[in-house]
């Protein structure tokens, strides 16, 4: 990911080895020429692909384990099942959607949020604890702030179609 500040006239380039969880940061180069943040779309700004593939991966991982969210509807009405099956489903499904909201080049296969959601009894306290999943994964990979706010902007469109129903 290449960010461009141009108060201090330096760029920071964070390259991802994301294959492996991991994240390197160089820092100090002098390439006027990078792109502002501005002119970039969030699928770019985040790092694009294979970025965005690490952040899902890791973050349902992070939900599928957190008691209190229970992302897997235990005990209330459409139970999921975390098998391999699904969950690759879900991760391929999750990355196309916020791909194609945030500027990428893949098209979204799966059902409306609204028709996914419905009847998991997903409460205001569930969706807090997964944002805080989400943002904790961020975090983890050194995502930064300006674009951690505009991906949590993303995701909080589909609170009124997944909260309470
Ligand atoms: C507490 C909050 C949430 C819970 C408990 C939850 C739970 C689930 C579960 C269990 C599934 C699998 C359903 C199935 O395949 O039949 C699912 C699918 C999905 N969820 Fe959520 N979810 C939550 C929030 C969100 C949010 C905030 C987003 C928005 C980014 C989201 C996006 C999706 C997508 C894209 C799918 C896949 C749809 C498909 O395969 O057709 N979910 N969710």
């Amino acid at each position: 990911m290449f960010r461009f500040n141009r108060a201090a006239s330096v760029c920071v380039l964070t390259v991802s080895a994301l294959a492996a969880s991991t994240v390197l940061f160089v820092s100090g180069c002098n390439n006027t020429t990078t792109p502002s943040s501005d002119t970039k779309t969030l699928y770019d700004r985040l790092g694009g692909d294979p970025a965005i593939k690490a952040v899902v991966h890791d973050f349902v991982g992070r939900a599928a384990g957190d008691k209190d969210l229970n992302f897997t509807r235990v005990g209330k009405p459409n139970h999921w099942d975390a098998t391999p099956d699904n969950v690759a489903k879900l991760e391929l499904h999750l990355v196309q959607f916020i791909e194609s909201n945030t500027g990428g080049p893949k098209i979204y296969e799966g059902r409306d949020m609204a028709t996914v959601h419905a009847g998991m009894g997903i409460t205001e306290a569930e969706w807090g604890l997964i944002v805080g999943d989400l943002k904790a994964t961020l975090a983890k990979f050194n995502v930064l702030q300006k674009e951690q706010d505009d991906l949590i902007a993303v995701v909080a469109t589909t609170h009124d179609q997944i909260v309470g129903k």
